[in-house]
């Protein structure tokens, strides 16, 4: 795992971008695994300028999405849907054709799930898989629980995650109370997970998730078992990370 400390949110999200960028360079066809939540809206910032200024093109990128919420239509702008089309895939140049994000309103949630997990596999899996952190260690939507779940599964919200996220809606109420997640599978699977965090509401999880046990109850700890994890954070969010005498690069 490496590890990079930033001063701020603004130098966090210019590494990411600029990680995420060397990657497009690099495949221009590759598949990035995307992820929403404020954590990556100033990486997407820095993907669009590179895309304006004619650094970078999408033309050719395939992306899948790790979550929705269950129940919101792609049209809501709570969805992770509508979060990508205005945070990102509205401003660059990639076909939307080849953007996917579960989709929340299917009729039978599992069978979507199921589908998802194929559609992934058939893509090659993530070349690299953005990721943000939940307070409560979640990845994607991948909760607290007593175990792994390794496929695209239907998720019962915590109330923390619902909390967390009601800043986004008129209210706690209004927080759909399900999702549909990709699994640990997929995002264990992809070639290289590039994980992003800030502030110091994040020190608690990512001192578990980097120096903590290997648990269900902090699911980015699975983490450890990935081969290429790059994570990049500011120092408020790798305080604790830094006190325990993790090594860090600058
Ligand atoms: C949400 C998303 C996650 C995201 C996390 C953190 O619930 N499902 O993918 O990483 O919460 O969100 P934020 O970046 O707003 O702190």
């Amino acid at each position: 795992m490496r590890i990079y400390m930033e001063a701020d949110y603004a130098a966090m999200s210019k590494r990411a971008a600029n990680i995420i960028a060397a990657e497009v360079i690099k495949k221009p066809d590759c598949v990035l695994g995307l992820a929403t939540g404020s954590t990556p809206i100033a990486t997407y910032k820095g993907l669009i300028e590179k895309c304006k200024n004619g650094e970078l093109s999408f033309k050719e990128v395939k992306s899948v999405n790790l979550d929705e919420y269950k129940g919101l239509a792609g049209t809501h702008d709570q969805s992770y849907r509508y979060f990508m089309q205005e945070n990102l895939f509205n401003h660059i140049d990639i076909d939307v054709a080849n953007t996917n994000v579960p989709n929340g309103l299917a009729e039978d949630a599992e069978a979507e799930c199921e589908n998802y997990d194929a559609l992934v596999a058939s893509l090659g899996y993530a070349d690299l898989q953005l990721l943000g952190l939940g307070n409560n260690g979640h990845i994607g939507f991948n909760e607290p629980d007593a175990h792994f779940t390794k496929a695209t599964h239907v998720v019962d919200l915590t109330q923390s995650t619902i909390d967390a996220n009601a800043r986004f809606f008129a209210s706690a109420d209004d927080v759909p109370r399900q999702a549909l997640t990709m699994g640990v599978g997929c995002i264990m699977a992809a070639r290289r997970v590039l994980l992003i965090a800030s502030g110091e509401a994040k020190a608690d999880a990512l001192y578990k998730m980097i120096c903590g046990p290997i648990t269900p109850d902090c699911p980015a700890s699975i983490l450890q078992l990935h081969p290429d994890v790059v994570v990049v954070g500011d120092t408020a969010s790798l305080s604790k990370v830094v006190e325990a005498g993790v090594k860090v690069c600058e």
